[in-house]
């Protein structure tokens, strides 16, 4: 099989899965990041990020020989590949950049992280070099990224990557879809064979396209969320349930089963920020993105509308108090399967309930001690709100219990012990996680979205 020599910049999430699993695909890795305990971390096969897989792909392709961890990404694209000696002595031929882009002032992506990287290794590189960008950035950013290296003899390719956090490895390994996008066609291919061995349907095409492609793919996943929690909303208006209308439509092959269910809105690393972004992008080029401002308005509002259903429920009012009132959260990462905090739509929940004066209580599987894992240290708080190790310690005195993050665990809690344990016996289920007719034996009022019996 035909391997390649791959560099990897940047081991957060995508960019250590892209490691790894193309080690597994038969390739020579290097990964390598600016932070060196993290590196060294690594190197012992300790993954910090709550990822399915992804640690013990890691142990394995390290021990096969065809994955390694450098600090810098200067030792990562020059004389960092075993040759004939073993020792360090090859270039890389395709340098991968994973690196972050978070939402700058405005919601423009921020790149100094790519530019950093680029002024770092520019004069590195080897001749015939392909620098591929697999983090999502502004359409333009391959044009700029080409400047910025000044190097007719290096190509720059877009990539983009559409792992979900949590399944990355399941979904690097089974794509939908390969995205490469270049202006020269040889590089690009270069790059799509990469990938060969998983078969997927693979785009060529320009690099602005293949740029374009992931935020209108994130922003579409957006949009088709915001779609399902309005209609939800409409549901409890008129009688219907959510679950049976999603279902329904579900079946047509055109709308599709996946992503359709409502929630506390839509949150993570990606989802806003790319939502954001392209409405930079769309502000930039004169053009009214209206549907997509209205997506990340209803999501802004969905918030808002948990916490009044929250004060429904508990005080018998829409406009009830709730100062001093205890509330146990269930669930505080922006979904299930990760500890992923960031741009959660619990913690922006928990933000407005604290702010209408009750007081929190949070339990999350993901931020208790974790046995398996002694160098992660648990916090006691998040964002103000107290940690229990416990679910139960979050029912004790309740007057509800509001379920924020769709994690299975809570399913087949005893509601029976947690009913007993609390002041008012109310369940607000943000996700429609929970069996009703459970609660009900239970002793529970559960509340979901747009249910019928909400
Ligand atoms: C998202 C995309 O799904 C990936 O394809 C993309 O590669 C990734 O962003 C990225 O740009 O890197 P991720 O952020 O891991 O992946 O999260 P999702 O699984 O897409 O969930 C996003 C949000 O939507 C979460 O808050 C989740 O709880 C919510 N959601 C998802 C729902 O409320 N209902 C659903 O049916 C599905």
């Amino acid at each position: 099989m035909f391997t390649r020599r791959v560099a990897v910049v940047g081991t957060g999430y995508v960019g250590l899965t892209t490691g790894a699993c193309l080690a597994s695909l038969g390739h020579q890795v290097v990964c390598a990041d600016i932070d060196t305990a993290k590196v060294e971390r690594l190197r012992r096969g300790v993954v910090d990020i709550v990822e399915p897989g992804l640690a013990e792909l890691v142990t394995e392709q390290v021990s096969a020989g065809r994955l390694s961890f450098v600090v810098g990404a200067a030792n990562a694209v020059s004389e960092g590949f075993p040759g004939e000696s073993g020792s360090g002595e090859l270039d890389a031929e395709i340098v991968f950049l994973c690196l972050p882009t978070p939402m700058g002032v405005g919601g423009v992506a921020d790149l100094r992280a790519v530019e950093a990287v680029v002024e770092e290794t520019r004069e590195l590189l080897a001749a015939g070099t392909v620098v591929v960008n697999k983090s999502t950035v502004p359409v333009g950013t391959a044009g700029r990224t080409a400047e910025l290296l000044d190097r007719a003899d290096v190509s720059v390719v877009s990539n983009p990557e559409f792992l979900r956090e949590g399944s990355a490895v399941h979904d690097f390994l089974n794509p939908d879809r390969i995205v490469v996008g270049c202006d020269t066609a040889e590089a690009a291919e270069r790059v799509a064979a990469l990938y060969a061995r998983l078969g997927a349907p693979t785009v060529l095409t320009d690099a602005a396209s293949a740029e374009l492609m992931k935020y209108a793919a994130n922003c579409f996943l957006a949009m088709k969320l915001s779609y399902v929690n309005a209609m939800a909303e409409l549901c409890e208006r008129v009688g219907a349930d959510i679950g049976d209308v999603t279902e329904g439509i579900g079946y047509d092959r055109r709308i599709g089963q996946a992503f359709l269910s409502p929630g506390p809105g839509w949150g993570g690393s990606c989802l806003p920020k790319d939502t954001h972004a392209l409405l930079q992008v769309a502000d930039a080029a004169d053009f009214e993105f209206r549907l997509l401002r209205a997506t990340i308005d209803t999501n802004t509002r969905q918030r808002q509308r948990i916490v009044d259903k929250v004060r429904h429920a508990v005080t018998g009012r829409r406009t009830g108090s709730l100062t001093r009132v205890r509330l146990g959260l269930l669930g505080l990462t922006f979904k299930a399967g990760t500890d992923d905090l960031r741009d959660s739509p619990a913690l922006a929940i928990a933000a407005l309930l604290r702010q209408a004066g009750a007081d929190l209580v949070g339990y999350d599987p993901a931020l208790v001690p974790d046995p398996s894992n002694p160098d992660k240290i648990a916090a006691d708080e998040v964002d103000g709100v107290p940690l229990v190790s416990d679910p139960m310690e979050a029912a004790q005195g309740a007057e509800a219990l509001v379920v924020l993050t769709e994690w299975p665990v809570f399913r087949t809690l005893d509601w029976v012990a947690i009913a007993g344990a609390m002041k008012q016996p109310i369940v607000v289920d943000t996700r429609n996680l929970l069996d009703p007719a459970t609660l009900r034996r239970a002793g529970l009022t559960g509340i979901g979205l747009g249910r019928r019996e909400a």
